[in-house]
């Protein structure tokens, strides 16, 4: 359990019993996430399990109890698996509530946004998320994949607050984070999520500019798509170009699985974003990819995806 030293800016965080660290929070203990899908119940157990305190926020209750299911699941699979003890899954989950009213942001001190991969989308919550946080330091946080976070920064009256935290797919397995600072974004802001995501979340960090794709997804979606575009074309099937990769290149995972895995709607919005931005014709998405969109089969989110999921 976090405990706290007279003047609340020290803490002691129990990443598990093995490691238990002292550090200053930078002023962060409230921690707001918006989207409780894959990548926001990920984000929200992660903050829970590190000592924060997490509201997360859905756009209906039918959506929340969804989300907020998978998060119980997932606690539960940790705690059954040794990674956390039942007393930490337990201190874990009562540090998480859920609300379907951004209003209730109000004294968050980090905002981490995690809905769908839609410009339109993310820039209205930033709209209502400068409206309704009121403490004047809190960090507005986007964990897009591609979308410009200059363009989310300037949508708020504070673009020095605005950052993007990009955490990888299953976020409480993952060490990666991306920081994305924009253009407008302080120094302030920058050092403060850093020290959060790196020593209170116990993540390693990797600094990108603020360009589509920034490090990680630059790289593995020209990638995805280039194993979609031999599927497409007839050259394997997809168990051979999956095999291809594991057992010839020793991946955890064949990129159709991981596709499926990160969802063919994200898949597709990030190439789009990327094309958008370097009109590289390796980041155009092919034909199969959006017809799979259109037709619902996003992966193993839906059930169906390359692959078809239980
Ligand atoms: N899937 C990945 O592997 C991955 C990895 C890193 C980053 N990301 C990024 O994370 C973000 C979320 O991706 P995901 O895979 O979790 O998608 P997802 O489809 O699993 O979840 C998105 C969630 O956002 C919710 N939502 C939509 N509009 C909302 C609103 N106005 N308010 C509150 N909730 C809203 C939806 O109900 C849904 O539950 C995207 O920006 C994506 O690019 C995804």
């Amino acid at each position: 359990m976090p405990s706290h030293t007279g003047d609340g800016l020290l803490r002691t965080v129990k990443f598990s019993e093995r490691h238990e660290v002292t550090e200053s929070v930078a002023g962060v203990e409230r921690v707001g996430v918006v989207g409780c899908g894959q990548m926001g119940a990920g984000i929200a157990e992660v903050c829970a399990r590190s000592g924060l305190e997490v509201l997360v926020a859905e756009t209906t209750g039918e959506a929340l109890e969804i989300g907020r299911t998978r998060l119980v699941n997932s606690l539960g699979k940790a705690a059954d698996r040794g990674k956390l003890s039942r007393q930490e899954c337990d201190a874990a989950l009562e540090r998480l509530t859920f609300t379907t009213d951004l209003g209730d942001f109000a004294d968050r001190d980090l905002v981490i946004e995690a809905v769908i991969e839609n410009e339109q989308v993310k820039t209205e919550i930033f709209q209502v998320l400068d409206q309704v946080v009121t403490r004047p330091d809190a960090i507005l946080a986007s964990n897009t994949s591609s979308i410009p976070l200059v363009k989310l920064a300037v949508a708020t009256s504070r673009p020095d607050q605005v950052i993007g935290i990009h955490f990888f797919n299953p976020a409480p397995i993952q060490r990666l984070v991306e920081l994305i600072p924009a253009l407008t974004t302080g120094e302030e802001t920058i050092k403060r999520a850093e020290h959060v995501v790196g020593q209170v979340l116990g993540k390693h960090t990797i600094r990108a500019q603020d360009r589509s794709g920034f490090v990680v997804n630059a790289l593995l979606i020209p990638y995805l798509l280039s194993a979609i575009r031999m599927f497409e074309s007839g050259i394997a099937s997809r168990e051979d170009i999956d095999n291809g990769m594991e057992l010839g290149c020793a991946h955890p995972m064949g990129p159709l699985k991981l596709a499926d895995l990160i969802g063919l709607d994200t898949v597709a919005s990030v190439a789009d974003s990327m094309y958008t931005e370097f009109k590289e014709p390796l980041y155009a998405a092919p034909p199969l990819l959006q017809r799979m969109v259109d037709a619902g089969r996003l992966g193993r989110k839906a059930g169906a995806g390359f692959y078809t999921y239980s």
